[in-house]
């Protein structure tokens, strides 16, 4: 095992502490020779949060239709559907037929009928949940290697985060380890997060570690991962932020296995994958709102209509999953900025950004608000047993315009706290859903369901240099002038900053 960490000075403990965390360690490793692991995983629970986003990629034929379309303010329209465009072009040959397929009405569309309206059950307070079961191999060689290193891992746990450190507070150090994989090891990673095959010229960004203020935070071990998620299901809920990072996720367990992909949706918008030697699944699944929403694009991502959202309905595209997996991570937001058509029991109720439609202005707040609350309530009287994580919004990085009229994002390194601030959109949805989280955690803890938090906002603030920005493009530079091109300064370059959160994921599997 090992702890070769750099200890600061504040992080030393006296003598004694070590030696008795030294023989706990020895019991706890000669418990593991002999007992499933099941015991030591009841570790009681708190919440830890985090957020994230969306994706800002599409590129709008006509220019014009983003001024009419777009109030300067809403920028997250960065759209989605060139990003699912390019994404499929990815997929298929370059000129496949998929363009026909593709219908201007989006597919959620149907996806959406058969939608769950009421979600309150009964409750059951003293519903006990093992996050974690079974996870250890059967081999007894195996047992033992693994079973140090896990005793040795929440040992070394409970020690240094004995006073439930939290994760989300930290700094950006230095780090010379380097990525975890490269877009030659991996084969999973998005074309417009591939800075490395887009030709990024810098790496700096590479070499940066999260280390959160008052504790150590492990790197992923992937090895260790895959053997704890033996049998189970991880499924990533949410917009182009959850692809992000569920591509993150994938291409740092390669390094010990190839996931293999067993499904995907005709728009390859929810895909899932299998480790077969582990029998551990993980899917990602579109549901950008989280509800049930219609959204009307053409293939170029330009909107035709505006989007239809029901707020008192959620998105089956989860629903139908949720009692089958095992962990779950949602992630929304920035599609709320959206220009969108609120409904309520299938009648009207108002809009966001609508002028001249002789509706009422309710604000992107008051949907989001409305969702996570049908979100929550959902999940909070469902009786599930496994481990639910809502990831916070991350803040974009912008600067010198919106993505639209020529925002950039140009910084090679991580700024210090306090250098940049969340903008006004990014505050108000944060504190939506912080408020939210909030008061579904407390219900969460009285119904015994394991609801945690991803608060991903302030550490990627620092992270302005972690964007593809312009190589969201292959080599950009060799692109004629004529082609008008934009900056994301929103999603992560894989590998980049987002593989930090699995470090978080980690910890808060085994907390
Ligand atoms: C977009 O451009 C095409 C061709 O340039 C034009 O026919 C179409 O009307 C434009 N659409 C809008 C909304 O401006
Ligand atoms: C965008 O919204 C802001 C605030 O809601 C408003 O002041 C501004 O006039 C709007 N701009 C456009 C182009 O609609
Ligand atoms: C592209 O389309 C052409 C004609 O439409 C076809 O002959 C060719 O096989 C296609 N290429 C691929 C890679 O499918
Ligand atoms: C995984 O499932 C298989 C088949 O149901 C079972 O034999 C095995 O013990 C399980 N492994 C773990 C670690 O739960
Ligand atoms: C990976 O990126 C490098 C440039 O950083 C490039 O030379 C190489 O061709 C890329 N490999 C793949 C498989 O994309
Ligand atoms: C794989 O895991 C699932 C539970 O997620 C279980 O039902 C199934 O039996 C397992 N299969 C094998 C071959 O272990
Ligand atoms: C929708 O229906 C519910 C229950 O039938 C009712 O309480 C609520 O006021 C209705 N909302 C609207 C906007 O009609
Ligand atoms: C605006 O809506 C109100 C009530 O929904 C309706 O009475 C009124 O006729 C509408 N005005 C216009 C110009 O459509
Ligand atoms: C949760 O469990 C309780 C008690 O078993 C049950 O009445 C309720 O219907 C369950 N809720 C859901 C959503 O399954
Ligand atoms: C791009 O624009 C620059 C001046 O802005 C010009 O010198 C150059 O020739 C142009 N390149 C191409 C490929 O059009």
């Amino acid at each position: 095992m090992q702890l070769n960490w750099k200890w600061s000075s504040e992080k030393q403990y006296p003598l004694c502490v070590k030696l008795v965390v030294s023989i706990l360690f020895l019991g706890l490793a000669f418990r593991l020779l002999f007992y499933r692991t099941n015991a030591f995983l009841n570790v009681s629970e708190t919440l830890v949060s985090v957020d994230f986003q969306e994706n800002r990629d599409r590129i709008p034929e006509n220019g014009t239709q983003l001024s009419n379309n777009f109030n300067r303010s809403v920028s997250v329209d960065l759209d989605q559907s060139r990003y699912e465009l390019t994404g499929k072009l990815n997929q298929y040959p370059e000129n496949s037929t998929q363009a026909s397929e593709n219908p201007s009405v989006s597919p959620d569309l149907e996806q959406n009928k058969g939608q769950i309206d009421e979600h309150n059950g009964a409750h059951q307070p003293d519903n006990p949940k093992p996050s974690v079961s079974d996870s250890f191999p059967e081999s007894r060689d195996q047992i033992t290697k693994k079973g140090l290193e896990y005793a040795g891992f929440l040992i070394w746990h409970d020690y240094n985060n004995a006073e439930k450190c939290d994760l989300f507070t930290g700094d950006w150090i230095p780090s010379s380890s380097g990525p975890r994989y490269t877009n030659e090891t991996c084969s999973l990673i998005e074309g417009h997060q591939n800075c490395m095959k887009n030709g990024r010229p810098d790496t700096g960004y590479l070499y940066w570690r999260w280390n959160p203020r008052d504790c150590e935070l492990r790197p992923f071990d992937a090895e260790l991962f895959l053997e704890l998620m033996r049998n189970k299901s991880w499924a990533f809920i949410g917009d182009s932020i959850s692809r992000n990072h569920v591509q993150s996720l994938l291409c740092t367990l390669s390094k010990v296995e190839q996931a293999v992909e067993v499904y995907h949706d005709e728009q390859y918008r929810s895909k899932r994958w299998h480790f077969p030697s582990y029998n551990f699944t993980v899917s990602v699944l579109w549901s950008p709102f989280l509800a049930k929403a219609a959204t009307f694009e053409d293939y170029n991502g330009v909107s035709t209509a505006d989007i239809q959202l029901h707020l008192d309905k959620l998105d089956s595209a989860w629903t139908n999953e949720f009692q089958s997996l095992d962990y779950m991570i949602f992630s929304s937001g920035k599609w709320f900025l959206k220009t969108a058509f609120y409904y309520e029991n299938d009648t009207t109720l108002g809009c966001h950004n609508c002028p001249n439609k002789n509706q009422t202005e309710l604000g992107f707040d008051f949907s989001y608000r409305k969702v996570l609350q049908n979100v929550f309530n959902f999940i909070v009287s469902s009786n599930h047993t496994g481990t639910i994580i809502y990831t916070t919004s991350s803040p974009d990085h912008f600067e010198n315009g919106e993505w639209y009229n020529g925002g950039s994002c140009r910084r090679t390194e991580p700024v210090k706290e306090g250098e940049l601030e969340v903008n006004e959109l990014n505050k108000i949805l944060r504190a939506v859903e912080m408020e939210e989280f909030e008061k579904a955690a407390a219900k969460a803890s009285e119904w015994g369901i394991n609801l945690k938090l991803l608060d991903v906002m302030q550490l990627s603030l620092l992270r302005p240099d972690g964007h593809p920005g312009l190589y969201r493009y292959f080599h950009p530079y060799d692109m004629d002038n004529s082609t008008k091109i934009f900056y994301d300064c929103l999603h992560w370059c894989l590998p980049g900053p987002i593989d930090s959160w699995n470090d978080l994921l980690m910890e808060m599997v085994l907390r």
